[in-house]
């Protein structure tokens, strides 16, 4: 049985004093009994604020990059050794806004995701295509070429250790989610494609889906039976909805 992941990534945005108020809130504010596991991803310069307010709490910490070198010559890049003394467990790596706005190839994210997995954290890696790749039919080639890219880098034992996020890029901070059928579809066919390398890690892998979740569609996704939860963007920087969307995994 995989435990449920509902995992906010703020982006760039938030303050010392946000980041506070927002982290009290959401540990306040979580059922004893949340099935789900949560995680907040804050920027680099807010994770010590961040861990701070979460020590002792049951809400986890993460990155939303990590180097994929080890320490050296590497200016504004921060290494998965400093992420986890930092307190953090989790790093994001091939984000789409990565990929798109800043040039990280799959290559590129399959080394990040490698030295994560080096410094003791686990990789969050994200998948997923453009409308223009999902208008010419192309979902499944891009989203399975990303995910080889990564298995060649890591082998199934690495791939193990790795938390998958679908996210579409169509549907990232654009309010139009894919539906659950749709997320389903592609998840569906990440697992397939990962028992066919190895039946134990397709079991036990999971995969978050992200883009548009919020409290009021984060239920009907959830319910899908490859989806194990959620990254959320947006509605993670409230805490009424985090909160929701974390009640609402299974
Ligand atoms: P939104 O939830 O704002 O669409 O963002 C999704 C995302 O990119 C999370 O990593």
């Amino acid at each position: 049985m995989r435990r449920a992941l509902v995992a906010g990534n703020w982006k760039m945005h938030g303050s010392r004093e946000q980041a506070r108020r927002l982290i009290t809130e959401t540990v306040d504010g979580l059922p004893a009994d949340c099935a789900a596991e949560v995680v907040v991803l804050p920027p680099f310069v807010l994770l010590p604020v961040a861990a701070g307010v979460l020590e002792g709490s049951r809400v986890g910490l993460g990155a939303q990059n990590v180097c994929d070198a080890d320490e050296g010559a590497y200016t504004g890049e921060v290494s998965a050794a400093m992420l986890r003394e930092t307190g953090c467990r989790y790093a994001l790596v091939g984000h789409s806004e990565r990929r798109a706005l800043y040039g990280e190839d799959d290559a590129l994210v399959a080394r990040r995701a490698a030295a994560a997995l080096r410094g003791g954290l686990s990789p969050i890696v994200c998948l997923g295509e453009t409308l223009e790749q999902r208008e010419r039919d192309l979902t499944a080639e891009v989203v399975l070429s990303q995910l080889d890219a990564v298995v060649a880098e890591l082998g199934m034992v690495g791939l193990a250790r790795c938390v998958l996020a679908y996210e579409p890029v169509w549907a990232i901070g654009t309010g139009r989610s894919a539906s659950p059928e749709q997320a389903q579809d592609v998840h569906g066919l990440l697992r397939e494609h990962v028992r066919r390398l190895d039946a134990g890690v397709a079991e036990t892998l999971r995969m978050l889906y992200g883009g548009s979740v919020k409290p009021d569609n984060a239920g009907a996704l959830f319910a899908m039976p490859d989806i194990d939860g959620g990254l959320i963007g947006g509605a993670s920087l409230k805490s009424a909805d985090f909160l929701a969307i974390c009640r609402a995994a299974r």
